[in-house]
């Protein structure tokens, strides 16, 4: 008899549990008071025969500290959720606080860099000081070209007898290929975002620094068809399906052939407005293949490997998509400017 209704308290502390100090008092009062169930089964050993005594005396007195352990526990348990409860917390600010946008140049860079991303490019990134090997040397610039002059490029360290020993403020992103091919065996697909510098007078329409996203694609057998088809993928998937893209024929030292690539003009669909000046294209980007002597210049098998590397100005594709009028907008950091750029979701 004892016995089991020793196990019943046994299963019951197992299932005890209190959310308050009533309840926790209701619990004391049912198992530990005088007139408890422990009390209780104090009263029925007197009824044990005395050869049993020894052994239901450990039980009777095993159960009783397990409901007092149990109903402390409860009781610290109690304590500590109502000292938490009560809590003031002193880095909650006063004043609910507004969310930021990203920058609207960051929202579009993020959104080019994943096209490419679907397409199976890494990202790279290089130093914006750089020397004249990455900016120009290495991408077939001959020692003599207007790009390499006072006009166009910062210097950090101009070295008159010696223009290769040029440090400069990088002019585009081409650099980071170099970088890229100098450390990399070819297959080599990745696309490098970056800031770049060009010593312009700043104006609504130019400034002394911007934003490139460059890609290169290297390997065995790449053809001018792959780039067409990479950059009207990119294209369509930037400024909509409908998106046609026209490639005329260009010059950079460092591809050959070269390209410029226009699309079909999103104010009209191609029709001819006052935006793209009645041609119905405007101009996004510059591409090409790889010249072999690049290749070369960085230890790659131009017999091997062929490639094509093309480059784009995010400011310039943030103002298509956003009719941005005054490049001047992105650096200035007028919240009135950036608040319209609020997340879509
Ligand atoms: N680097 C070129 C520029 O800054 C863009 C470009 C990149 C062109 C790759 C062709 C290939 O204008």
């Amino acid at each position: 008899m004892l016995q089991e209704k020793i196990e019943a308290i046994k299963a019951q502390v197992a299932e005890m549990t209190a959310d308050s100090a009533e309840a926790l008092e209701a619990l004391r009062i049912r198992y530990l008071s005088k007139k408890g169930e422990i009390a209780a089964l104090f009263n029925d050993f007197k009824l044990v025969p005395p050869e049993q005594k020894r052994e239901m005396g450990q039980r009777l007195n095993e159960i009783k500290t397990l409901v007092t352990d149990r109903i402390n526990q409860l009781r610290e348990q109690c304590q500590t959720e109502a000292k938490q409860a009560n809590r003031v917390d002193i880095t909650r600010p006063a004043v609910p606080q507004a969310l930021g946008t990203r920058h609207p140049l960051s929202v579009v860079r993020k959104e080019i860099v994943d096209i490419f991303a679907r397409l199976g490019f890494t990202l790279a990134e290089g130093p914006e000081v750089e020397d004249d090997w990455h900016v120009f040397s290495a991408l077939n610039f001959a020692a003599d070209h207007p790009a390499r002059d006072m006009q166009d490029t910062f210097f950090v360290e101009q070295n008159e007898q010696d223009v290769t020993r040029n440090i400069v403020l990088r002019s585009h992103t081409s650099s980071v290929q170099v970088r890229t091919m100098d450390h990399h065996k070819p297959p080599i697909r990745i696309i490098c975002p970056g800031r770049v510098y060009r010593n312009e007078a700043i104006t609504a329409r130019a400034h002394c620094f911007f934003h490139q996203i460059e890609g290169l694609y290297i390997d065995k057998g790449v053809t001018f068809a792959d780039l067409r088809q990479v950059l009207l993928y990119f294209a369509q998937q930037l400024f909509g399906s409908d998106t046609k893209i026209r490639l005329r024929p260009s010059y950079f030292p460092f591809t050959e052939p070269s390209a410029e690539m226009d699309v079909t003009c999103m104010l009209c669909g191609g029709k001819g407005c006052s935006f793209c000046k009645h041609t119905g294209w405007v101009e996004i980007l510059g591409c090409g293949m790889v010249d072999p002597a690049v290749l070369e210049a960085s230890g790659i098998d131009s017999t091997v490997y062929s490639g094509y590397a093309f480059g784009l100005g995010i400011e310039r594709i943030t103002n298509l998509k956003y009719m941005v009028k005054d490049l001047r907008m992105f650096s200035e950091n007028d919240v009135r400017f950036l608040d319209e750029f609020q997340p879509v979701h």
